[in-house]
């Protein structure tokens, strides 16, 4: 006869063992950590909401993953929908969920207020987390990263080129370049048809003179950069990758036109790599809409965890 304990342990077994196939992660300890409201964490005009993630394996000195949710989405949903809290316990770091102040709950990446840094937007705010949870956590400064999807994709690119001294890498599911949803009548949280479209098609250096304009005289080091787009998405057009890589490329002195190294089939079927250099790869993944799933070992890849 199986003693109970062992019986159990099969049991357990038995319903995580897919889990534990794909994930090679341990699921007894998944998101054992706990998930927290912060209300004060520093000056924050825009009301942005903030959760945090703490993993009970908490490195020391952890490193940071800003986790940015997309339009409907709210900075809980995203903990839910996205395998950062996950992975959290697996690599130590902490994970802030931003929550947009908006009914709709899209991000403001189209003000001047946001497009600027310390310009007193959302993109501030979520700039002030980072600074917050550093301090709080004795995190390090070194290894903080920003991604998200769709709305939050594009507030990954207005992070990159607002803050760009905070980050160390940054990876964009489905978005729009920094800039591209810019309001000419200064609003916030406005949506910008053209570029949604596609419609918005420049150079990478008028891109680049763009991004850098959003923290103008910043001579330091950037986040690296992986954008991933679908070849299907009727939301945020396709072209909106190619802009996002132009825009990248310009600022890293890259050349868009003579990328160093394409990949089919990377990192999975019908995926496309293309490296223009260690700060830049985008992946085009050809029959995928609105939008990539979150490719969570990738990304731990990506920053350097894994
Ligand atoms: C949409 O964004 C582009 C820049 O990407 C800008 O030229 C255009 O004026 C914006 N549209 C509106 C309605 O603000
Ligand atoms: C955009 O990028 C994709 C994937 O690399 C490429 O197949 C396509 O030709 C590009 N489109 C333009 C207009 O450059």
């Amino acid at each position: 006869m199986i003693p109970a304990f062992l019986f159990l342990t099969l049991a357990l077994y038995a319903l995580t063992g897919s889990a534990r196939v794909l994930g090679h992660r341990n699921s007894l300890v998944a998101r054992a950590g706990s998930l927290t409201e912060i209300t004060d964490f520093g000056s924050n005009p825009t009301n942005v909401g903030m959760y945090i993630y703490v993993p009970i394996n908490l490195a020391s000195s952890p490193g940071i993953i800003v986790a940015i949710h997309y339009c409907t989405g709210t900075g809980l949903e995203y903990y839910n929908y996205s395998p950062y809290a996950t992975l959290a316990e697996e690599y130590g770091f902490i994970v802030i969920y931003p929550s947009s102040p908006y009914e709709g709950s899209c991000w403001d990446v189209s003000s001047e207020a946001t497009l600027t840094h310390n310009g007193g937007g959302n993109s501030n705010s979520i700039a002030n987390m980072v600074t917050w949870t550093i301090n709080q956590y004795s995190a390090d400064s070194s290894k903080v990263f920003v991604t998200g999807t769709s709305s939050g994709a594009m507030m990954t690119n207005v992070m990159a080129a607002t803050y760009p001294e905070l980050f160390a890498a940054g990876t964009v599911y489905s978005g729009v370049s920094a800039g591209c949803f810019y309001s000419s009548t200064n609003q916030a949280d406005a949506w910008n048809s053209s570029c949604a479209l596609g419609d918005v098609i420049t150079t990478p250096e008028h891109w680049a003179s763009i991004a850098e304009a959003m923290d103008s005289g910043y001579t330091g080091t950037r986040p690296k950069m992986q954008i991933y787009h679908g070849s299907i998405d009727t939301t945020l057009y396709p072209q909106n990758y190619n802009e996002t890589c132009k825009q990248w490329a310009g600022v890293f002195g890259y050349e868009y036109d003579a990328p160093q190294e394409i990949e089919a089939n990377t990192p999975q079927a019908d995926y496309q790599t293309t490296i223009w250099g260690d700060k830049l790869q985008g992946i085009f993944a050809t029959g995928v809409g609105h939008t990539v799933p979150i490719h969570g070992d990738q990304d731990m890849e990506w920053f350097g965890f894994a």
